[in-house]
């Protein structure tokens, strides 16, 4: 596997799609981290399939300038109440939800010398709890839609290398919270995001 991960929980049977999974036209999805490299080419291939979007991120200003004609909300995933605004937006603006994305993130390298304190704060804050606060949030919504939640982790997490460690510490939290996840959820189905790669190569976990 690459340099990223996704994996993809889902509630099952979609109520809108055939079979396993959303049909992603029609699809109410919110893309949080739209204004990122990865979030933003994720947004655009769901909107030229079709689907119906939310673009959740810090500045609306940002994910405005996708010119993508979407309903924005402004959510910070360091504040636990940011779910729950983006499901109230996702309610308000799409009526429902079928599936979260988040592909938010920041990276720092060097030693753990090199890290202040602010810096290791801030890398557990986005990365490891920032996480937890919108799917935590949206999770009644997609349990109504038997939608789908994809999170984007790093290779990092399973193979930390030196330089990395309060990084990688970060994303094997997170690659833990999408396996206890994907068994509380009891379904787990994973694909190969339709996305453009970027500097390493986007790879699926396959849970089996
Ligand atoms: N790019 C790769 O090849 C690669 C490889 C391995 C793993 N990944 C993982 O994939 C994810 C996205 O990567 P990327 O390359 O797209 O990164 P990126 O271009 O730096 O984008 C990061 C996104 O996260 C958002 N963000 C950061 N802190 C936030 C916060 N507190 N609240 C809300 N949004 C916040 C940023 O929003 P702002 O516009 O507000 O800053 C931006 O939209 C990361 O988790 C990264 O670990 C990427």
């Amino acid at each position: 596997m690459g340099g990223s991960q996704s994996s993809k929980t889902t509630a099952g049977t979609s109520a809108r799609g055939e079979g396993r999974g959303h049909a992603l036209g029609g699809s109410a999805v919110a893309v949080l981290g739209a204004s990122g490299g990865l979030g933003s080419a994720i947004a655009r291939a769901l909107a030229g399939r079709g689907s119906r979007l939310l673009l959740a991120g810090r500045d609306p200003s940002r994910l405005g300038a996708l010119g993508l004609g979407t309903p924005l909300v402004g959510v910070d995933v360091r504040d636990p109440g940011c779910g729950q605004r983006i499901a109230e937006a996702a309610v308000r603006t799409l009526d429902g939800l079928d599936g979260l994305i988040d592909a938010t993130g920041v990276v720092a390298f060097g030693s753990l010398l090199d890290h202040d304190d602010d810096t290791i704060e801030e890398l557990f804050l986005t990365n490891a709890m920032g996480p937890l606060w919108p799917v935590r949030g949206v999770l009644p919504l997609l349990e109504a839609s038997r939608g789908f939640v994809a999170q984007l982790s790093a290779v990092v997490a399973e193979r930390p290398p030196a330089g990395m460690s309060v990084s990688a510490a970060t994303r094997a939290a997170l690659t833990a919270t999408d396996d206890a996840l994907a068994r509380e959820l009891r379904a787990i189905e994973a694909g190969e995001p339709s996305v453009p790669s970027t500097a390493f190569t986007v790879g699926v976990r396959d849970e089996g």
